[in-house]
């Protein structure tokens, strides 16, 4: 028996589900065999996922839902019932150096990247506890792992969400819950949301596709992998970080880690909706 869990059967739910990582992960869950919720703040985008579901004979259900709204959370929760897989991928970016960043930008990035966290885990913890069984996905990034210029509130995110999931992490374990965590950093992905980054090397430090982000979680969510840092050489950098910051930054500066973000078209203000109610 795989020590994670198995897609076949289990039900799943995806924040943002409705484009990029979100959507891919719910169409190969769907695949996989999973039931799966979808839950994106844009009803157009959540509606084309569930047709896409459904055409390709997949189960799946849709609920418009603000993640960073605690109590639209609770409320959708109790509608969705117990789930096996939480997968916390909701994210915003909003790409402005901290002299031109402003009080919005910097609190909405915190609410969904950071609070909906603990609104949406809490909403389901209860349940894959009782049941002992089930993982929660949180969707950190490479900028979980070091700092980005640019990024200040992204990247501290980032660094929140990495540490709300360790932790997490250390809680199942230390209670014997039998609930398992996976943490994912990807480096840049060609999802748009990043539009117009760019990567010095290319091989060495690619923008990922999509799709084998995607499959990379829901195999690590299978087999019980509990952190998945994507490319491979991201898992130096957290490593780097010992030595002289001197040292660090001129390795940065090497691969050009800093320079990526000079060109940034992402989606940046990506506020689907408007204002939003819940389900
Ligand atoms: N794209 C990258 O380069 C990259 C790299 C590393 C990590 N990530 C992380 O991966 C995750 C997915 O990113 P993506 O590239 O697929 O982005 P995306 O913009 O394609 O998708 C994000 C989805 O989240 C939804 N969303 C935004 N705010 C919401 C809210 N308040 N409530 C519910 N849904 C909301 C959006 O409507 C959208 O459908 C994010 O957490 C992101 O930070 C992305």
């Amino acid at each position: 028996m795989a020590r994670g869990t198995a897609l076949a059967g289990a039900r799943v739910l995806v924040t943002g589900g409705g484009s990029g990582l979100g959507r891919r992960t719910a169409l190969l869950a769907a695949e996989r065999g999973a039931h799966v919720v979808v839950w994106d703040v844009s009803a157009a985008r959540g509606d084309a996922v569930r047709d896409e579901v459904l055409a390709t004979g997949g189960s799946v259900e849709v609920h418009r839902v603000d993640v960073t709204d605690a109590d639209a959370v609770r409320t959708a929760a109790d509608r969705v019932g117990d789930v096996d897989v939480v997968v916390n991928n909701a994210g915003v970016v909003s790409g402005r150096r901290l002299l031109d960043t402003t009080d919005d930008a910097v609190e909405r990035t915190m609410a969904v990247n950071v609070l909906a966290l603990y609104w949406v885990t809490r909403a389901f913890l209860p349940g894959m506890v009782r049941r002992r069984r089930g993982t929660v996905v949180t969707v950190s990034s490479a900028a979980g792992l070091v700092g980005v210029a640019r990024q200040t509130d992204y990247a501290a995110s980032k660094w929140a969400a990495a540490g709300f999931a360790e932790s997490l992490r250390a809680e199942m374990r230390a209670e014997r819950t039998g609930v398992r965590t996976l943490v994912v950093h990807p480096y840049y992905i060609d999802t748009g949301m990043f539009d117009g980054v760019r990567t010095r090397f290319p091989r060495l430090l690619p923008i990922l596709a999509e799709a084998d982000v995607a499959t990379a979680v829901l195999d690590a969510v299978e087999s019980g992998r509990e952190r998945l840092v994507l490319p491979p050489l991201v898992r130096v950098l957290p490593v780097a970080r010992a030595l002289p910051v001197p040292v660090f930054d001129r390795l940065m500066d090497v691969l050009g880690v800093n320079r990526t973000m000079d060109h940034f078209t992402g989606r940046r203000d990506d506020v689907v909706g408007g204002p939003t109610t819940s389900v």
